[in-house]
């Protein structure tokens, strides 16, 4: 399929920390239930699921955030759960409850049983997305694909949905380290092809959620969850094939087709995980996702400019008034430094949006983040 050329590819080059013209702005879970379209939407399609299922209408709520607010980036809609739910576990939604599992996992035999999906088979409906989101997008901004870490899908797997205490996945991690380590290289396969799929149907980024690495011992962490991830990272295809501007080219000019080989940039995002900063901005990810419990200058101190960063502001601070808000999104800009040609910033918040936001609140924000990016940039600022 060719794609229209890139028109906002800011996202992209602060990714791979070249210069821009302004700190680009994105927001984790930007598309979803704070936005009354979107709530419509889900309604119209009946459930989350049937929704995140129809390319069309997947297509349409990833959108919808685009046309409120000026974002930089789009966000694949869909969810880190596809992928177990594809490898058998029956994902369903309770009302009023999160996701769970019908058939998590609770012995060996349905873990050695266990295999990595096709992407484009089992998966196909989140490659049709991809390919539906990018023709819409008609090269307005860069789409990101996403999976979960191989560890964060190992959790609710095991625990069959949310958990408080992570007691049935510790169990396994102490009792049978050797299956857990299995299950793990199960998983690390099934991202590996399931985010290499997005990207050849047009994913421009790929970022990994690692929401539970955060709940390890230091060890545990190393082993567990980031061991997985990096052997994710090593396996993503870096490049595709796109038309001359349509991303952030390894060479100057198109071949005689007028296409060129692109760069793919990847993050990685362990909530909690400040603590272990270094080693995961060693694990080839072109840029690391803060929480808000991690400062950016400190996290710049300890890492230089060896990944670029995104983040971190506390979803919350969107609960406070505008004015609030702008003052939060100063002080995140202040924690980062001066933003400098090519240093590499990717506003965004510490975690998913919260779905109380007022959609008002996102408006104050996105509008402050250009604000004042472009301020500190601008000549004798
Ligand atoms: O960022 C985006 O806009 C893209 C869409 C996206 C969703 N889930 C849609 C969604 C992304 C990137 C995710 C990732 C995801 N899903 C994570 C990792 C990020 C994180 O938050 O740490 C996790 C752990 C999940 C699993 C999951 N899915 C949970 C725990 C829940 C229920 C909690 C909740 O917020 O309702 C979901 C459901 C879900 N995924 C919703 C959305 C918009 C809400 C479903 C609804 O409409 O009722």
């Amino acid at each position: 399929m060719i794609h229209a050329p890139l028109r906002n590819d800011t996202f992209l080059r602060a990714l791979l920390r070249e210069p821009t013209e302004y700190t680009p702005v994105w927001l984790m879970r930007q598309a979803g239930r704070y936005l009354p379209e979107y709530r419509a939407t889900r309604a119209r399609a009946g459930s989350f699921l049937a929704l995140a299922q129809n390319p069309e209408l997947a297509c349409e709520v990833t959108i919808q955030p685009l046309d409120r607010y000026a974002l930089d980036a789009a966000i694949l809609f869909s969810d880190i759960l596809t992928v177990p739910d594809a490898m058998g576990l029956g994902l369903y939604f309770a009302d009023g409850e999160g996701p769970r599992f019908a058939r998590p996992l609770r012995d060996e035999a349905s873990i050695l049983a266990l295999g990595a999906p096709d992407p484009n088979r089992e998966l196909r409906y989140v490659m049709d997305a991809v390919r539906t989101i990018r023709g819409a997008l008609a090269g307005r901004v860069p789409l990101i694909g996403f999976s979960g870490s191989p560890w964060t899908l190992a959790v609710y797997m095991i625990e069959g949905g949310g958990t408080d205490d992570f007691r049935e996945v510790k169990t396994m991690l102490y009792r049978r380290p050797d299956l857990m380590l299995h299950l793990l290289n199960v998983l690390t396969e099934a991202v590996a092809d399931y985010l290499n799929a997005q990207i050849e149907a047009g994913a421009q980024a790929v970022m990994i959620f690692d929401t539970w690495g955060g709940v390890l011992t230091s060890s545990q962490y190393l082993k567990y969850s980031l061991g997985p991830m990096q052997r994710v990272v090593e396996r993503l295809h870096r490049e595709r094939d796109e038309p001359v501007g349509a991303g952030v080219g390894l060479d100057a000019g198109g071949g005689p087709s007028g296409m060129q080989r692109v760069r793919v940039p990847s993050i990685v995002f362990t909530k909690g995980g400040g603590q272990w900063l270094e080693p995961l901005s060693a694990c080839g990810a072109d840029a690391v996702g803060l929480d808000w419990t991690t400062e950016l200058s400190d996290a710049r101190a300890r890492i230089g400019s060896r990944c670029a960063l995104q983040g971190n502001l506390d979803p919350m601070a969107l609960m406070g008034e505008d004015a609030q808000i702008r003052a939060e999104v100063a002080r995140v800009f202040e924690s980062f430094g001066v933003p400098q040609v090519g240093t590499g910033h990717v506003f965004n918040l510490g975690h998913g949006i919260s779905q109380h936001t007022r959609p008002e609140a996102v408006s104050a924000l996105v509008d402050a983040v250009h604000a004042y990016g472009r301020k500190m940039r601008a000549p004798g600022a």
